[in-house]
């Protein structure tokens, strides 16, 4: 179960300036909101969506995977089974056979020396082995691979309390999610001031994913964690402390194909 306290996405709201949050708690196997909003816990993994069962139309067949078939096996069904399940172990096979390359090295050593509470949004498998950071994707089948605690959730709509983590990491997620600004609004949100940012992007937008009018550029970036100008409408208080550019992070699709993006990552500190 998740280390943080787990806030209701489906009755938070903000009334004259100030937000309103209940937290959850176990109701049985589920878990509970006092506003009759339940949340189901798989293999220890709340899945806290402000509408579950949208989230559970596509991706429920992973949700009712057996928790002991070994990794093997539920590949084989997967790809049997076809759709979200298929695309899910295609995705858990590319990011388990890509965990070196000099992106993936840099991530490691700085997550490594990270302090306090961390969370990894849009985690995956995970960039770091850290067992003490808090994982959040909407992607279940990635999540399993993680080896920290998790939750399946969105990462624009953080089921977490403001100010609650010293550091959040966004790796390689800012081009492969719809409302890239307002992500980055949250990971600022859910950081405590002189809390840490590590975000790395490959500028790889996906027609299918992100719109067009959520793209950005290096510069951009670079700007909205400098503190200078916001991004896509969200400006963020950070004084950036790290860049470094075109960092090789390969991803092999396949045992005999490797893409390599030349990735930007950067570290900035939210002013206190
Ligand atoms: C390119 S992968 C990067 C995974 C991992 N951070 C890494 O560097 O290996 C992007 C990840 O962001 C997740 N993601 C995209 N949009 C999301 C959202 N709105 N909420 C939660 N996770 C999201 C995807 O499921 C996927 O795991
Ligand atoms: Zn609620």
């Amino acid at each position: 179960m998740s280390p943080a306290p787990l806030v209701c996405p489906a009755c938070r709201h903000v009334v004259g300036g100030d937000l309103h949050v209940r937290t959850l708690a176990p109701v049985g196997g589920l878990l509970g909101c006092d506003c009759g909003a339940t949340y189901p816990v798989v293999d220890g993994i709340p899945i806290v969506f402000r509408d579950v069962d949208t989230w559970l139309r596509s991706e429920g067949v992973e949700a009712l995977r057996r928790h002991d078939l070994p990794d093997d096996v539920a590949a084989r069904i997967a790809v049997g089974t076809g759709g979200a399940a298929a695309r899910n172990a295609s995705l858990v096979d590319v990011y388990t056979r890509s965990r070196e390359g000099a992106l993936q090295d840099w991530l490691r050593d700085r997550i490594a020396a990270l302090d306090g509470a961390i969370l990894e949004m849009g985690a995956g498998i995970g960039a770091s082995s850290r067992p003490d950071v808090l994982a959040l994707d909407h992607n279940l089948a990635l999540l399993r691979h993680h080896p920290a605690a998790r939750v399946c959730g969105d990462a624009a709509d953080p089921p977490f309390l403001p100010a609650s983590f010293d550091a959040v990491v966004l790796a390689n997620v800012l081009d492969s999610c719809a409302q890239p600004g307002l992500i980055l609004a949250q990971a600022d949100a859910l950081l405590r001031p002189g809390g840490r940012l590590i975000v790395t992007c490959a500028y790889a937008f996906h027609e299918d994913i992100t719109p067009r009018g959520q793209r950005f550029g290096p510069q951009e970036l670079a700007a909205a964690l400098d503190g200078r100008a916001p991004l896509l409408g969200y400006g963020i208080p950070h004084r950036r402390i790290e860049e470094i550019d075109r960092v090789a992070w390969p991803l092999a699709l396949s045992e005999r194909l490797t893409h390599v993006h030349a990735a930007h990552a950067l570290i900035s500190v939210k002013s206190g």
